[in-house]
């Protein structure tokens, strides 16, 4: 891949990291004022023009979704209002801009939630270019494609996303044929294709209720625990992986090692009749599972990622 088709994102960038990316050709994101003129004085310091796309904070959100990155006051971006004012100081600068990055939100089912959310990014895009300093070379119109993860949950139905993207697809290139559209999905991608496996190493009664304690959970697997961002604590799909013909059935809590009752990785869960020794498998963990836990969180050994 070409180094400017790799974008680096996220607010907070420090001067080393942009430093680095701009020396690399990378594309940045910008998401701020600040961020602009640090980039632009690298840049001249550098000798090194640097590639970059601005990001929108959307006046719209993208409803639906289980989590907001647009829409009303947020950290992510430079709200819609401000982008004239901004390109306008871009086309003073000696930046090679790129186009736009306008993400939105995550974890969304919601085939027409995620339909219209494109079709404003799409208008949106269309709008700000006259005030752009170059034609636009890149739509980055985000992603937000959710997998069912609880009882209850269906599947996206990408058929009708993709037929609606279509039709703005098809508008968008009329009005801007040089550019490239962009879609950045995450755990649609991966998501289902994880597994996070931890062993029983105890099995216990407290009142009547059942715990299966593992050796791993919240800090291997905090959206698994229900801490990542869920507003009520539901549990991911899991089972017991050396017992999934066993017909007999008990109702358990499946929790890990840690001095704390946040770490549960199932609550009152009709499993196959389970013991020390057997494997707990959480499914749906290909995607914010290792990596966005606490993984130092007393001193727990880290468990080990495996590629099949
Ligand atoms: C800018 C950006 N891109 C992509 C993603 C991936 O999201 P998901 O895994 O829900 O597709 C996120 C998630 O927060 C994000 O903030």
């Amino acid at each position: 891949m070409r180094p400017e088709n790799i974008s680096m994102a996220g607010p907070g960038k420090r001067p080393q990291e942009l430093s680095q990316a701009i020396a690399a050709g990378i594309t940045i994101n910008i998401e701020s004022f600040h961020e602009l003129e640090t980039i632009a004085q690298l840049s001249e310091k550098t000798g090194v023009q640097a590639h970059i796309t601005v990001r929108i904070n959307p006046a719209f959100e993208l409803k639906a979704s289980g989590m907001k990155m647009g829409g009303g006051s947020k950290q992510f971006g430079i709200d819609e209002e401000q982008l004239p004012t901004v390109l306008k100081r871009i086309k003073v600068l000696n930046l090679d801009f790129k186009g736009f990055h306008i993400y939105s939100g995550s974890q969304n089912l919601s085939a027409d939630a995620i339909s219209e959310a494109q079709q404003k990014t799409i208008h949106l895009a269309i709008t700000l270019a006259e005030h752009c300093p170059a034609p636009l070379k890149k739509l980055n119109i985000g992603g937000g494609y959710g997998i069912p993860y609880f009882p209850g949950d269906t599947a996206l139905n990408i058929h009708q996303v993709g037929t609606a993207l279509a039709e703005s697809m098809a508008h968008f290139k009329t009005e801007q044929p040089q550019a490239d559209v962009i879609i950045e999905l995450g755990r649609y991608l991966v998501g289902e294709a994880g597994i996070y496996v931890c062993q029983i190493i105890d099995k216990k009664v407290s009142r009547g209720q059942i715990f299966l304690v593992a050796d791993g959970g919240l800090h291997h697997h905090l959206a698994a625990s229900g801490n990542f961002g869920q507003v009520i604590r539901k549990n991911y799909p899991i089972a017991i992986g050396n017992k999934m013909a066993v017909a007999e059935k008990e109702v358990v809590s499946i929790v890990g090692p840690l001095c704390t009752p946040l770490d549960i990785l199932a609550d009152k869960m009709e499993l196959p009749v389970a013991e020390i020794g057997d494997f707990v498998v959480v499914y749906q963990s290909g995607a914010y599972g290792y990596t966005a836990s606490p993984i130092q969180f007393l001193s727990q050994p880290r468990c080990v990622e495996i590629l099949v």
